[in-house]
């Protein structure tokens, strides 16, 4: 069965099975565009990319109980309200990683996925709390989810990194004991970020924490302006030293804040189905990322957790270019933004940008492509 999903995941250029907005790229010369470009992903939860084949795999595998019959029943729960309706099915859904297998089998499922997608650089988050909490070993989690990346460079070609997320929920002390924990795979890590239920847990908690990691040399990210306030985005930059803003939508609710990101060219990973799918925005067409993108911010695209929000990356371009009209151009700066964005060296960041460059200047969809989808 995971055979069979490897073999999916890198075999298919036709549309994911949760059915999400993807049509035969043959159909759509928009499709092929967004697919072929070579794309940089920047925020991307491992555990949210357990599709439910792969989580009754899992379960079998590991005598866990799920609590639905088949996998279309499963899908057929992810109807969420707002994001703390979506943690507790994500949070549910992870009990089936259990192996240091487990770990490997889901982020080799994803990265082969991904590299068919286009996707040439992927920075990866996970959440070990989820994990350590339900007495999974911490070296397990990192070995497996290392493993697959270490397999996926060679295999594809794809690089990577590693970035460990505290829960914001399970409190300061737990988050200072996980960092603790991570030091001795510190040099599997690039740097640490801050998801899960955002109001009520401002980034101010989490100071001493960051402060230790980015001590160690570890980059910071964190989630802000999903749910929360800008405050909270200012507070990201401010205590926490992040580097780049999770989401940060609810920037643009404050221009000085807005000022603030372009001047200092701070990076906001984007995750447009996300957004619609947890109701921070109401649909695709009243998404801020043209507003952001038109404001200088440095936008990027994302698919944050695309096992539940249906879509992987290039279902989320073509979203945002069918909702929001946006231009070939356009596309191609969201590209190099990522470019701009990744945590790589100089080295590893021309060559991104040289095959984006080669794929602007060579790709077929010109201004006026046949059927009426010119970009
Ligand atoms: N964990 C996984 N997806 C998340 C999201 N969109 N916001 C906060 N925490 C998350
Ligand atoms: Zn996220």
């Amino acid at each position: 069965m995971i055979g069979e999903m490897r073999e999916r995941a890198t075999g298919d250029s036709g549309p994911p099975p949760h059915g999400g907005d993807s049509e035969p790229a043959g159909h759509d010369p928009l499709v092929a565009f967004v697919r072929a470009m070579p794309k940089v992903e920047l925020h991307l939860h491992l555990e949210g990319t357990l599709e439910p084949e792969l989580m009754f795999e899992l379960a079998r595998r590991n005598g866990v109980p799920l609590r639905f019959a088949t996998v279309e029943e499963m899908r057929g729960a992810y109807d969420f309200s707002a994001l703390g309706d979506f943690l507790r099915l994500y949070y549910e859904g992870a009990a089936v990683l259990q192996t240091e297998r487990d770990f490997y089998d889901l982020s080799r499922a994803y990265l082969h996925r991904a590299y068919a997608d286009g996707v040439r650089h992927a920075e990866v988050f996970f959440d070990p709390q989820t994990h350590t909490a339900r007495g999974v070993a911490f070296r397990d989690v990192v070995s497996g989810i290392h493993r697959a990346l270490v397999d996926a460079e060679a295999e594809l070609g794809l690089t990577s990194r590693l970035i460990m997320c505290f829960l914001r929920d399970a409190g300061v002390e737990s988050a200072a004991a996980t960092l603790t924990e991570a030091m001795e795979y510190r040099d599997l890590l690039t740097g640490v970020g801050l998801d899960s239920t955002e109001v009520g847990y401002p980034p101010e908690l989490f100071a001493g924490v960051f402060a230790t990691a980015r001590a160690a040399g570890l980059r910071a990210v964190a989630h802000a302006g999903e749910e929360g306030p800008p405050e909270y985005v200012r507070g990201a930059l401010d205590a926490l030293g992040a580097e780049r803003i999770d989401h940060g939508v609810r920037s643009l609710e404050d221009p000085a804040l807005v000022r603030r990101l372009v001047r200092g060219r701070v990076p906001l990973t984007v995750c447009p189905l996300s957004n619609v799918r947890l109701k921070v925005v109401p649909d695709m067409e009243s998404h801020p990322l043209r507003m952001m993108l038109e404001s200088g911010l440095v936008v990027t695209v994302n698919s944050d957790d695309p096992a539940y929000f249906g879509g992987y990356l290039s279902d989320n371009f073509r979203a945002v270019q069918r909702g929001l009209g946006l231009d070939r151009a356009q596309l191609l700066t969201l590209a190099a933004n990522a470019v701009e964005a990744a945590f790589v060296d100089e080295g590893r960041r021309a060559r991104l940008r040289a095959d984006l460059d080669v794929y602007a200047e060579t790709a077929p969809l010109g201004a006026a492509a046949p059927g009426g989808h010119g970009v």
